[in-house]
């Protein structure tokens, strides 16, 4: 992306997320952000000979390990800002003996920012996806930053255009106030609900319960 452009994005987006760094990466972690994570950048040209399958904010990747496993067919990217997710998903996803990419997983891409730099780019403007998935989206549950959630109704429109044919957008939260908000910007979208039974998906968030309720919460979403 061109430096012009970026500063445009932040100039004109609000930050969705909270840290980009944690605590300081181990030798093999920084080893990997180095040297395998560009090799492992997403490429519009795969578009077309693969169905396409995104993670938004994939923490530290344990359910797009388990969609890269599951769909060896697809090219699974991930997007997620905060670079120690990132470090934990690279090392998860090779050997320790020789930092190689493990072979169920060679079909992983990693985008290390803002997906909507990824959705916004000129290069992935034809891209469609068969499945979107967002786990636990950080729900700024403070009145204040309520404008910093993710799926607000603009978003949830930029999502619905880069479905593919009979795509699915799958959202899990266990914060339910965010859960019935986001019910709520679906009006003003394209999209319908289809379903919202799903089993749990244990990620490192869920199992966290911050928000203290009895269960996560799903929305499968379509096009009308
Ligand atoms: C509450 S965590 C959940 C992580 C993971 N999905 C899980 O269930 O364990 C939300 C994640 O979304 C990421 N995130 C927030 N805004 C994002 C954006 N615009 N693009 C990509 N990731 C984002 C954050 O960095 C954070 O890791």
């Amino acid at each position: 992306m061109e430096k012009q452009e970026l500063k445009h994005f932040e100039q004109n987006e609000l930050r969705t997320f909270g840290r980009r760094h944690g605590k300081k990466l181990s030798m093999r972690k920084t080893w990997l952000m180095d040297n395998l994570l560009p090799k492992l950048a997403p490429k519009a040209d795969e578009y077309g000979k693969n169905p396409m399958i995104l993670e938004i904010g994939f923490g530290n990747g344990e359910h797009l390990r388990e969609l890269a496993i599951n769909n060896s067919n697809s090219i699974v990217i991930g997007a997620e800002p905060f670079a120690n997710g990132v470090a934990a998903l690279l090392s998860a996803i090779t050997t320790e003996s020789d930092n190689t990419l493990i072979p169920e997983y060679k079909n992983i891409r990693i985008f290390p920012d803002d997906v909507r730099l990824l959705l916004k780019n000129d290069g992935f403007k034809n891209v469609k996806f068969a499945q979107i998935w967002v786990l636990h989206p950080d729900p700024w549950p403070k009145a204040k930053h309520e404008k910093r959630r993710l799926l607000n109704h603009d978003f949830l429109n930029l999502l619905s255009s880069k479905l593919y044919r009979d795509g699915k957008i799958i959202i899990g939260t266990d914060h339910w106030e965010y859960y019935d908000w986001i019910v709520e910007q679906l009006k003003q979208t394209n999209l319908q609900i289809k379903s919202t039974s799903l089993d749990i998906i244990k990620t490192r968030y869920q199992i966290k319960n911050k928000a203290g309720t009895t269960e996560p919460k799903y929305l499968i979403l379509d096009n009308i």
